[in-house]
């Protein structure tokens, strides 16, 4: 029996690996023939061949960086989420939500331009979805939820997202939270521009003729009564 091997027996006798076990820093060998004496000789020699034991001494550093990259590992950054991972996924939120913003405002001036309020219902209805899905991507879906909501299908909060919409205000304008070990990103939207109560204002001052249109496209529609300034929803980025 080889010099090391005695050491690693007398330090552990009991070993839950059959192969190896870990002394101050050092991987040892312990002889199989005291340990696991069920195992048949001819394994046993070709287990404590020393070029056997350089070979998994060698391999180990590769074998704890697989387990590292490995999908076991990575489930578990997922469920703790760093503050780095949160900030990044704020940022990007930020980002694609300032292009979504600005494209979705430039589709409805134009279409305001083009015809007025009523035949910008007609091109939002069915414009607006889509524009939402052309932002989304693989990685994280995007789309508009409302503290009323007009496109009951796009726009009703879930319970998450109806809890991450209270605690929006002002001074806290957006938010991200893991839900389910995902991440949830959301932006308010506040109506500071008075073209929004066109079609979201007091249902009084609205024009008879959007009115008209919203009743037929939007039976159910409750994003009206809002005003100035009013928390109308938020943007919503959910990692997929
Ligand atoms: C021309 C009428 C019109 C104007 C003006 C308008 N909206 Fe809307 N809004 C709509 C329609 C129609 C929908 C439903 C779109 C859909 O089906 O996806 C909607 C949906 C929304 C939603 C999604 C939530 C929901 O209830 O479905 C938000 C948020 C919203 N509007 C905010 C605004 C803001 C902010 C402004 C001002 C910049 C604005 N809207 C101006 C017609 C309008």
């Amino acid at each position: 029996m080889r010099k090391g091997q005695e050491d690693s027996n007398k330090s552990s006798p009991v070993l839950d690996c059959p192969i190896l076990t870990h002394g101050e820093g050092v991987v040892r060998f312990s002889s199989l023939q005291d340990t696991h004496p069920w195992i048949s000789t001819g394994f046993r020699t070709f287990l404590e061949d020393s070029s056997m034991q350089r070979f998994f001494k060698s391999i180990l550093p590769g074998m704890a960086l697989l387990w590292m990259l490995s999908p076991i590992s990575c489930k578990q950054e997922k469920v703790q989420v760093l503050p780095a991972t949160k900030e990044a996924f704020r940022e990007s939120g930020k980002k694609v939500t300032d292009a979504f913003m600005k494209a979705l405002g430039q589709r409805l001036k134009a279409a305001i331009a083009e015809g007025g309020p009523s035949y910008a219902i007609e091109v939002c209805s069915k414009e607006a979805p889509k524009i939402a899905e052309s932002f989304s991507t693989q990685k994280f879906r995007i789309h508009r939820i409302g503290t009323r909501v007009r496109n009951i299908h796009t726009g009703t909060p879930t319970l998450d997202e109806r809890e991450l919409l209270q605690k929006l205000s002002p001074k806290s304008p957006d938010i991200v939270e893991p839900v389910n070990g995902k991440l949830v990103y959301l932006r308010a939207i506040y109506l500071s521009n008075a073209l929004c109560l066109k079609c979201h204002g007091d249902p009084k001052s609205i024009d008879p003729k959007t009115r008209k249109v919203l009743a037929r496209l939007y039976p159910e529609d409750k994003a009206t009564g809002y005003k100035l300034n009013d928390l109308r929803g938020a943007f919503v980025v959910r990692e997929r």
